[in-house]
């Protein structure tokens, strides 16, 4: 699907931890590379990943695609397509750090190119310019039923230690499988707010054939920080959390992405 640069989907059922793994993925990245072209796209419309980010009410995609549609009227799916550099443009926010892109609400209006058509379409549009692209990803199944996250280089599938949360990475494992298209080039799953039982949890990954790439563990620094509404991003890099993403990070993609 994607030329020129590493694309790495981030994806779980909802609530296991996908937002704060792409935020202290992001830390990581920069830190470990401060030259590096990062962009980072919330692809969940109510994710949350640009407050975990220190990102103040970014517009999103869903907002300009339509205000375009209000404005044009008909024959909207084109004018969708012709507009694609504007919305973009009018939407992506460039820092020093990286550049984030919120795709926001999906098809409230009209029918016509909805947002995960023009996520694609980003992503083919806009990889080309950075080193990697990190995308949180929708919960559950739905944007890998609808072909939106498809051959990317590195899924990650998160996971809480909860029976619900294996089922879920077992059966996107099993839809990437069936569908050749969706197929990444590497599949992972993070196992995050361990606390104990490891083996438990590594016999649940065995069970659903997931192989086990990093554990994050519980950890206050990032309950502290939630609670005073303070971005993931900012975390302590002496959090036991962030060291765990940074090890993952080493292990799993340095030689690839760095
Ligand atoms: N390792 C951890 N230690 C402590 N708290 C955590 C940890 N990981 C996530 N949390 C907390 O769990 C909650 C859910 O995390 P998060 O929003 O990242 O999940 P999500 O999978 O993105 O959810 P959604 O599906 O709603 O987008 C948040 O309150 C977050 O602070
Ligand atoms: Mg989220």
């Amino acid at each position: 699907m994607v030329t020129g640069s590493f694309v790495i989907c981030i994806c779980g059922k909802g609530g296991v931890g996908k937002t704060t793994v792409t935020a202290l993925i992001t830390k990581a990245l920069v830190e470990e590379n401060k030259k590096i072209r990062l962009l980072v796209i919330d692809a969940d419309p109510v994710s949350g990943a640009a407050s975990a980010l220190g990102i103040k009410d970014p517009r999103s995609v869903g907002e300009v695609r339509e205000e375009i549609i209000s404005g044009v009227g008909s024959g909207r799916g084109k004018e969708i397509k012709d507009n694609l550099d504007y919305i973009l443009l009018s939407t992506l926010i460039e820092r020093d750090d990286f550049n984030f892109l919120a795709m926001g609400m999906t098809e409230t209006l009209g029918c016509f190119c909805p947002v995960n058509t023009i996520l694609k379409r980003a992503i083919t549009s806009l990889s080309s310019s950075f080193d990697v692209v990190l995308i949180d990803a929708e919960a559950g199944i739905e944007q890998l039923h609808r072909k939106v996250i498809g051959g990317v280089d590195l899924l990650l599938i998160v996971t809480d230690p909860s029976q619900r949360g294996f089922a879920t990475a077992g059966i996107i494992k099993k839809i990437t499988e069936q569908h050749p298209q969706l197929r990444p080039k590497k599949m992972g799953l993070i196992i995050n707010r361990y606390r104990d039982g490891l083996d438990n949890l590594k016999a649940h990954a065995y069970n659903e054939n997931l192989d086990v790439w990093g554990i994050i563990p519980e950890d206050e620094a990032i309950s502290n920080l939630d609670l005073r509404g303070s971005p993931i991003y900012g975390i302590s890099k002496n959090a036991q959390s962030y060291e765990s993403v940074k090890n993952i990070l080493v292990q799993v993609l340095k030689r690839e992405v760095i």
